[in-house]
């Protein structure tokens, strides 16, 4: 079988690491980025040196059309897709409830949960099973992130029973869904939360003393995209250290 797959915002982090993983194990893969497009084609181009099939393609995953467009360019370019990583996920600032906006609300919800719905949408009108999705979620959906991010967690919440929603939906096409939800892994998106440091921080909360690191994130989503997993949907990887 020609296992095609599209990881979301795989430019860096978790996206990045998985996107290299899969394609060691035999899939075409379709590195999307937002805006690093540079970031993007260094991805594709380490996987090209070790042997392996990738394109890199713009496109914001809460526009319905972008969307369209990038399942439209991977199925020219490699062949139906046959596996989705809903990866792509924003936070922003550390604040209280009462300090986030309406606007940032919606901004996170639109990027993080609306994203994985129209990729979601998109993947299901092309694909035949066998197939899988892999969600990519957050120890928040359980934690809430109090003082932190509560949209973000609420985000990753709403994520989750949609993931469960749509394992069901799906299971008798041949199609899975699963979800992972990290806990504190080395990335740049905590940067992007004002406190670059936060793993650091929070690791000796950790009941593994550590941080993760992308590539221990991407084995999982590996694992539930995998036929290993078979037997496996509407069902969740919590990789948050013990957490
Ligand atoms: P990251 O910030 O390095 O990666 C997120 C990627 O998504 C970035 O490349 C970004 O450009 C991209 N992106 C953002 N908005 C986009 C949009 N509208 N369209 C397309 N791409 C977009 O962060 P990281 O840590 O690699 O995050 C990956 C996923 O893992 C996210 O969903 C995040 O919520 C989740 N996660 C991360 C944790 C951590 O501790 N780093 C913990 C739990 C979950």
């Amino acid at each position: 079988m020609n296992k095609v797959v599209i990881v979301t915002g795989a430019a860096r982090g978790i996206g990045a690491a998985t996107a290299k993983l899969l394609a060691g194990q035999g899939y075409a893969v379709c590195i999307n980025y937002r805006k690093n497009r540079e970031a993007a084609e260094t991805v594709a181009r380490a996987i090209e040196q070790a042997g392996g099939r990738a394109i890199t393609a713009q496109a914001d995953v809460s526009s319905e059309a972008e969307v369209a467009t990038l399942f439209e360019t991977t199925q020219a370019q490699l062949g139906r897709v046959t596996h989705l990583v809903n990866n792509a996920g924003i936070l922003l600032t550390q604040s209280r409830l009462e300090e986030i906006s309406v606007e940032r609300f919606r901004q996170v919800l639109d990027v993080n949960v609306t994203g994985a719905f129209l990729c979601a949408k998109a993947f299901i009108r092309q694909a035949q099973g066998p197939g899988a999705i892999v969600n990519v979620s957050s120890g928040a959906a359980k934690s809430g992130s109090p003082f932190e991010y509560v949209d973000y967690a609420a985000s990753k919440g709403a994520m989750d029973s949609m993931t469960r929603g749509l394992a069901l939906e799906l299971a008798a096409r041949g199609l899975r869904v699963n979800g992972v939800r990290p806990g504190f892994i080395h990335t740049e998106m905590h940067a992007d939360g004002g406190e670059p440091g936060r793993v650091e921080r929070l690791a000796p909360q950790i009941p593994l003393q550590r941080g993760g690191t992308p590539e221990e994130i991407a084995q999982g989503i590996a694992w539930l995209l995998s036929e290993q997993a078979s037997y496996v949907t509407g069902a969740f990887i919590d990789m948050a250290g013990g957490k």
